[in-house]
């Protein structure tokens, strides 16, 4: 197992601050850095286009980058394109598919906005029939719900694997082998388990994964879409360089496999980043990625839930991802974040977490929770003191 302590100084920025903001963004530590300065200074050129040495340096890296990420998801089987973030990756998908306009799609209410929104895209574009939203608000999505919600026209369920709010995990093997005795797609949003969880692909039986780099200690910016099956999607979501397969008079095909969602230049820097962020956490180990932030979340649960005044929103579950909401009695959950940092230099997201519709039933008066969320750099330590100065702000308006 590795020691939280020891690979602190990767990231100099705990000099100063206790960073409990992980579920929004994580810190790159310095080698994730490094690369990509070595990337700027050395190899940087557009990939996938000249022949020139460093064009072809940049696509092997690019490609290796690729490779990288595919073994590391367990995804070897299907492809990986690079995008900006989860949400692009969803849209791409929303927009890609050729939907007909009697299809159903089926969403927890829990669900982030990247995770929502593009599928409602589609419901007022008059694309799909519907967004069939199930489940309650306990963090928990139950595999008997989308069931129950599953009709002839259902298409797609998509799901989060961990829920941004909640830290919870959804049972993404059994929804696959829902979706796949009934013949529907299934997408799962990866965005707060890919930093976490060991996640095989393969083994979970998905159809699309869609993840964010910047959460696993990657760049800003970057981050994939896997696709089960690689054939081109008949709406490409983005049409220029590098997508197509061949232009004849005013039409085109569209390339397969990754390419075809990859047009225009795209974020080869921040590829090769992120690959050294997989490298990162493979040294580390994901099985004890996820045994570290696990416990910290129990750690959380449990000095919170001491506190009077204080209502913690995450559930105790065995597995959790490391993200905690909380609220304090009388305290605008803005006002503890802005507190936290003021006092003890702790940084927490409070709001709505981009899940308004969630919010709009935990939190009717407004406000949404407080969230502190850890990784593998955060500390007992870090924990113990977001405790004692949650006490503190309780205390103040007792
Ligand atoms: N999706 C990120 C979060 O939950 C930004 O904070």
């Amino acid at each position: 197992m590795f020691s939280a302590e020891d690979i602190r100084e990767d990231f100099p920025v705990l000099e100063h601050v206790v960073y409990l903001d992980n579920a929004a963004t994580a810190l790159s530590p310095r080698s994730v850095v490094e690369v990509q300065a070595d990337a700027e200074f050395h190899y940087r050129a557009n990939v996938g286009r000249g022949v020139h040495r460093l064009g072809r340096m940049a696509t092997h890296k690019f490609e290796e980058a690729r490779d990288v990420l595919l073994k590391f998801f367990g995804g070897e089987s299907g492809i990986l394109a690079f995008t900006r973030n989860t949400t692009e990756g969803m849209n791409i998908l929303a927009r890609g598919i050729s939907w007909n306009p009697k299809d159903r799609v089926i969403i927890p209410l829990q669900e982030h906005h990247s995770n929502i929104l593009p599928w409602f895209s589609l419901e007022a574009e008059g694309k799909i029939a519907g967004v069939d939203v199930i489940g309650g608000t306990d963090g928990h999505i139950r595999v008997e719900d989308i069931e129950d919600a599953i009709t002839d026209d259902t298409r797609m369920v998509a799901v989060g694997h961990a829920s941004n709010v909640f830290g919870t995990i959804a049972p993404v093997k059994e929804i696959a082998k829902l979706c796949r005795r009934n013949d529907i797609l299934f997408t799962i949003d990866g965005a707060q388990s890919a930093p976490h969880l060991p996640v095989n692909l393969k083994d979970i039986g998905c159809d699309y994964f869609c993840f964010s780099g910047h959460k696993m200690m990657g760049p800003m910016g970057v981050g994939g879409l896997w696709v089960k099956d690689g054939s081109p999607m008949p709406n490409p979501a983005y049409a220029g360089g590098g997508m197509v397969g061949k232009v004849s008079g005013h039409s085109f095909t569209t390339a397969g496999g990754a390419a075809q969602f990859e047009a225009g230049t795209p974020d080869v820097i921040g590829a090769v980043g992120l690959a050294e962020a997989a490298r990162y956490l493979t040294r580390l180990g994901m099985e004890d990625v996820a045994a570290h932030s696990c416990a910290l979340a129990h750690r959380m649960i449990d000095g919170l839930s001491e506190i009077d005044g204080v209502s913690v929103t995450t559930p105790a579950d065995d597995e959790l991802v490391g993200a905690v909401s909380f609220t304090v009695d009388g305290v605008h959950p803005h006002e503890v974040a802005y507190f936290l940092d003021e006092a003890a230099a702790i940084m927490v997201r409070s709001g709505e977490h981009c899940c308004q519709p969630l919010m709009q039933k935990i939190a009717p008066a407004g406000g949404g929770t407080v969230r502190a969320s850890v990784y593998c750099y955060n500390t007992e330590d870090d924990v113990d003191l977001l405790v004692a100065t949650v006490e503190e702000i309780a205390n103040m308006v007792m």
